[in-house]
Parts: structure tokens; sequence; C-alpha cells
């Protein structure tokens, strides 16, 4: 990953980086003398290096017996416990990834949400083919995961029996306690660990994540290489480390009025790796009344719809490029002799070329429109960049959260809605609550 800072000229000047290099530095210091607020989440910092390599041999056995006994893999969670793994399955095979032909399982995923229609609609997608479940829930109380999981595990359970069951359910939860925990051991589930110390939306790098991306065919010890890279080499001092100059430049722009970041992509490999990015940073940094805003668009598609807002809207975004820099495949224009749509004098060019220009174009629009951008260059789309673009991110976000002032890595503001729910649902022990808000309702 590296940083281009060619686009924020006019801007940011050298000046400002150079007067919040201390601040960042003192941020950094921060996280790894384990110092910080939220230091009791700080398992992920060294995760490349420390993770257990037992596990990550059980990971991979348990991927291969998916791979031949399942059609299907069904991945149950939410949040943390389920944007890494889809996000790494989009990254590194493709958005169609369930389309293409391949030796591997579908993978579809539930728990996500509390659509009716989507359930029985996935319920449908199972009608007759070979199913595993990997049901992931570091509490192990999630509401939502909780009822897809009650739902699966009945179908599993019909399908082949308690004992065939058994052998296709592989639980992701807390190592000692939690219900899913309790269940799981009641059942005699294969289970994965979550560590106390790593948060949800850190945890793609452990069984959270590691699991449903093995099933896919993804090398995850390439992953946790380049991640072990990423670890070692943004330890650098400040001048030579893009991760914390990443970092500053997001709280100076903020600071000048830039409260909107969006992480802007030209491959739609890339849209749930930015949901990911949406949930780490947004749920790390909004709070307190602050925090930057963390959005994303698919260039070009969203060049057609929200390009018209960040050319000439309100002038408080500033926009995170990530530029791959290899495309996994060439795509060669061909010669029509009739040219009826003119198109000829791109006969002979590669795609990507194309899509190059539409983003040289755009950064140099947009810049000039008053919108900074910084730009991210990742070398390819491959296990390893996965790896150290994870580490970098979750670096990043950890040091950008301190310097803005908040814990990182906690998220209070998330109970609000599961109580009101709760209440509203008539869940016992909620009633006193429930009363004062029907009558807003
Ligand atoms: O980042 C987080 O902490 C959340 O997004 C959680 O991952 C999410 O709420 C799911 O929680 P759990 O894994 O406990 O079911």
């Amino acid at each position: 990953m590296k940083l281009v800072k060619k686009y924020i000229h006019g801007f940011v000047s050298e000046e400002s980086l150079r007067t919040m290099k201390t601040q960042t530095e003192a941020a950094a210091g921060l996280l790894h003398s384990r110092t910080g607020p939220g230091n009791e989440f700080l398992g992920w910092l060294d995760l490349p290096v420390s993770y257990d390599k037992d596990e990550l041999e059980r990971i991979k056995n348990a991927a291969e017996r998916i791979k031949k006994n399942s059609d299907v893999l069904i991945v149950i969670g939410i949040g943390g416990s389920y944007l890494g793994a889809r996000a790494a399955i989009e990254f590194l095979k493709s958005p169609l990834y369930n389309n293409l032909k391949k030796d591997t399982p579908d993978i579809y995923y539930a728990g996500n949400g509390i659509s009716p229609e989507y359930l029985n609609e996935l319920l449908e997608i199972c009608e007759g083919r070979n199913i595993s479940v990997n049901v992931i829930s570091k509490s192990g109380t999630t509401t939502e995961p909780a009822l897809a999981f009650r739902v699966f595990k009945k179908l599993l359970e019909k399908k082949y029996g308690a004992d065939g069951a058994r052998s296709r359910i592989y639980c992701t939860t807390d190592k000692v306690k939690g219900t899913l925990k309790e269940l799981a051991d009641e059942k005699g589930y294969e289970t994965f660990a979550i560590a106390d110390d790593i948060g949800g939306r850190y945890s793609v790098l452990t069984a959270v994540g590691l699991l449903p991306i093995a099933v896919s065919g993804c090398d995850v010890s390439e992953i946790m290489r380049g991640a072990a890279v990423a670890m070692e080499e943004l330890k650098a001092p400040f001048e030579q480390n893009d991760c914390y100059q990443y970092a500053a430049l997001r709280n100076i722009l903020y600071r000048c009025g830039k409260h909107t970041e969006i992480m802007v992509s030209y491959d739609p490999a890339f849209v749930l790796m930015a949901e990911w990015y949406k949930q780490l940073f947004g749920e790390s940094e909004g709070k307190e009344n602050k925090g930057i805003f963390p959005a994303a668009v698919n260039f070009s598609a969203d060049l057609h719809s929200m390009g018209q807002y960040i050319q000439e809207g309100l002038r408080i975004i500033f926009e995170t490029v990530i530029d791959i820099k290899k495309p996994k495949t060439d795509f060669f224009l061909e010669d029509d002799p009739e040219n009826l749509d003119s198109l000829n004098f791109l006969t002979g060019q590669n795609m990507s070329e194309v899509n190059r220009k539409a983003f040289e174009g755009t950064v140099l629009a947009h810049s000039q429109g008053g919108v900074p951008n910084i730009v991210l260059e990742l070398e390819d789309r491959s296990e390893y960049s996965f790896g150290y673009m994870v580490y970098f991110f979750e670096k990043a976000c950890a040091v950008s959260g301190y310097i803005l002032g908040v814990n990182p890595f906690n998220q209070p503001g998330v109970e609000a809605y599961k109580n009101n729910m709760f209440a509203l649902l008539n869940k016992p022990g909620y009633e006193k609550q429930r009363e004062e808000l029907l009558k807003r309702l």
C-alpha cells in the first residue's frame, strides 16, 4: 500500500502535515505502549505473528471438509462477524463468486439482517443441495444471527439427522462464554475461538474471516503473511510511514471542515471492502458527537449518480481512492469494421487502461472542484495484498481514532437500538421501557 499525496496539494500543506506529526506519533505511542483507551482490545496489533498456528491448521482442515461435502456454505453473522469474510471473498475471488464455474461451494450469508423474504429465498436456494453452516458470533447472543441459526440448524437436523448436522455445523465464538458456546458444547459442534481482546470489526484475520475465506479457495497463510509484513513495515517513523501519514491527513482534513471521507474504488470487487471500511472507521470514530463520516462509492458506476454531488455539492468531502495497480485479467477491445458506435479509436486498448483514464480524469476533476483526493496504491488483488491492506486500515483507524481523541475500540452507541427492539418485542425484563417507547411511537 503506497500513499500518493499529489492530489491534496492546495488543501494540506507540508507544514500542517509536519505539525500533525507530533500528534500522530503520540497516538501511535499510545497504541504500541498499550496505554490508550480501549487497550484491552489490542489483540489484533500483533495477531499476524502471534496467531494460533494450530487453529489455522484446523481452519484449513475444516475448509477442506466443507469443500468436499458441500455445495453451499451458509455463513451466519452480522457486523464484524460478517463483513470481513464477505469483503475478502469478493475482493480476492469476485463479487460474482457464486455464479462462476468453480470447484468450491457457493457461499451465502444469513443473519446479517431480519428480512423474511431474504431468508425464504435462501432456503429455496438450499433445496436439494448439500449444505454446511458456519455461525459466527463473538458474544453468542446477537439476535439477527441467533434467529438465522435457529432456522438453519433445524434445516440441517431435518436433512442429515442430529449426527449428520453435527458434522456440518461450525461455530466461531467466544472461547468460554455465551449462549452459542454453550449450545455448541451441548451439541458437540466444532468450534473456533474469537479472542477476548479482538473486537468484531478487527476480527477478519481470525477464524471469523479465515474459515469462510478458506472455503472459497483462498490461501489464508498468504493473507497472514501480507498482514505480518504490514505489521513490521508500519512501525516505521512518521516520514516513512504511509499508514501514520494517512491517519494524520484524515485528521487535518477533518479539522478543515472535510467531515466526510468517501472511499472510492474502480473495481466492483471492492464494494464489500468499502462496507468493511465503513464499519471499521464508523464504529471506531463516530462517538462523543464527533468523527469523520465514512462513505463509499464505486466508480465509474457511481460517477453517474454521486459524481455530480462530489463535483459541485457541499464542500465537506475528501476522497480516498484505492488504486489497484494490476488487474487480475486483461480485456482488449476488438475492432468493429462498421464502427457505428464510433469507438474504433479504442481498438486494441485494454479495458483496464480505459478504467485508469476514468480514474485519472476523475481525480483531476474532483480535486480541482474542491475535493482533496488521497490515493492509496495497492499492487493487486492477491491474498498477500489483501492481508497487507487489512492491517494498514486497522492500524490507521486506531491511530486516527486516538488523534481524534476517542476510544477507537468500543461501540457503546450500538446498544440503543437493541434495547428498544427488545422492549418493543416484549422481551421479559424490558416492560417499563416498552411502556415509554409505545407512548412515543
Ligand atoms: O464490531 C462489532 O463489535 C459489531 O459489529 C459486532 O461484530 C456485531 O454486532 C456482531 O456481534 P457478535 O459477533 O457478538 O454477534
